[in-house]
């Protein structure tokens, strides 16, 4: 009998479990100086969550949802995405009653049941964000800005930053019906999912890649020539923003996003690098969705960052920042290795990754050892070490060596060396 993970559902080890962390913490960086806290929900809800939260006639409720029913006899669901979990706690908690803005983040596991493929998986992680209780497009900004940043702070650049508004509650029936007119002539024609979406939602159409829609749809009606006049102030007040601190974007009308919580601003930041799930982020307003959980009227706005495709772009293009190296301490003779224990624990104490022998072993069969570990850096005490004071490092990578004060190991690794350059 052999026992293998579930189709599209990945263990992550080392050595990309360093990527991952690392990501982790510039995220952690960036959120605590925009004042976001971290939230952590469950990751099991009753099903109606979703369905109310992300809308029942969305592809992710429609066919991707884990669901089951427990002993309890509850149908209950393994959250396919976080907003709507984090807004049942912001009502359940009565977080509106502190003081806005109230900024949470979140880190963890999301479930759906997608076919995999290259960047899709069953179940992946989200690094989230939400702010609620602002409605002016300097949050929208901000949050759009944040994003930025983090996605650069984990080492990223060269994305794409698409931007649209899809409207309010007050003008978005009208730009509906405006496409109900342009597709009902010819829906006959477009693919059995478009079909279904003219009933339910005719502004995700605008959003298939099949290439037959592509061509029927050219020419279809643009959601900007259809705005309320507050939804049009807030999205060019929010690209009037963007421009004075310089951030590049592109305006793509064809952005609906396929939740249905989503109200003015909608963004994605793609890669020209994944293929065909290009997407390492998305998010937008949604103003909305604390009044349909049962709480006051609160506008809300956040995104979430798709981890795995993060990390393969970062391991593709190998631009992880300084980091301080790993170091191996070989010893030779009990009073090297007593020595070289000390200097471990000092390493460690610094920040740095050190490993050491345990027990006596042959220089050559540790410094193998060394290699294995991944060390980049292995230092070497015996007894002429000991009596000079000064021990002798080898890069493990380049092959270059030197001295250094055995009472200074710490502080040479823990400045950060750079093994890339
Ligand atoms: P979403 O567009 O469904 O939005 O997902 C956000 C990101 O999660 C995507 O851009 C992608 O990077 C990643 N992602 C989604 N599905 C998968 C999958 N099957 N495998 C790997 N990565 C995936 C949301 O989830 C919204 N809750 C975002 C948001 C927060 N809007 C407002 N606040």
């Amino acid at each position: 009998m052999k026992y293998a993970a579930l189709k599209g559902m990945e263990d992550i080890i080392a050595p990309d479990i360093e990527v991952w962390q690392a990501v982790e913490a510039a995220a952690r960086d960036i959120f605590g100086r925009y004042g976001f806290q971290e939230m952590r929900a469950p990751v099991l809800e009753s099903t109606d969550i979703f369905i109310r939260g992300i809308g029942q006639q969305t592809d992710i409720v429609e066919k991707e949802m884990y669901t089951f029913t427990d002993k309890g006899g509850r149908s209950v669901t393994l959250r396919p995405e976080g907003t709507a979990s984090v807004v049942r706690c912001f009502v359940e908690k009565n977080l509106h009653t502190l003081p806005p803005p109230q900024k949470l983040y979140y880190i963890g596991q999301m479930y759906r049941y997608e076919r995999p493929q290259k960047g899709r998986f069953r179940q992946f992680y989200q690094i989230g964000a939400e702010a609620f209780g602002v409605a002016a497009p300097s949050m929208d900004a901000e949050i759009i800005m944040m994003l930025s940043n983090i996605l650069q702070a984990a080492g990223l650049s060269g994305l794409n930053f698409e931007i649209n508004s899809i409207g309010c509650a007050a003008c978005r029936p009208q730009y509906r019906q405006a496409l109900l007119d342009f597709f009902g002539g010819m829906i006959n024609e477009y693919c059995p999912d478009c079909q279904r979406r003219y009933e339910a939602n005719p502004l995700r159409i605008l959003d298939c890649k099949v290439p037959r829609c592509i061509e029927l749809r050219q020419g279809s009606p643009a959601v900007k020539d259809y705005l309320c006049a507050d939804c049009r102030t807030h999205f060019e007040g929010l690209l009037a923003i963007l421009d004075s601190f310089g951030v590049s974007y592109t305006l793509n009308p064809n952005l609906v996003r396929g939740l249905d919580y989503y109200t003015k601003t909608t963004f994605e930041v793609t890669s020209e690098h994944l293929g065909a799930q290009k997407a390492v982020a998305a998010g937008g307003r949604y103003d909305r969705l604390v009044e349909e959980f049962g709480g006051p009227a609160t506008p809300a706005i956040g995104f979430a960052i798709g981890m795995e495709r993060i990390v393969t772009l970062l391991k593709e293009s190998q631009t992880l920042g300084p980091k301080t190296p790993k170091v191996f301490v070989a010893t030779l003779g009990s009073a090297a290795e007593m020595e070289g224990m000390k200097i471990v624990e000092a390493l460690r104490a610094a920040g740095v990754w050190a490993e050491q022998s345990y027990g006596s072993a042959s220089l050559k069969s540790q410094l193998r050892k060394a290699d294995r570990t991944g060390a980049e850096f292995a230092l070497i005490i015996g007894e002429n070490e000991l009596n000079s004071g000064m021990a002798q490092w080898k890069d493990m990578k380049k092959g270059g060596q030197g001295e250094v004060a055995i009472n200074s190991v710490a502080g040479f690794f823990s400045g950060g060396i750079r093994t890339d350059e």
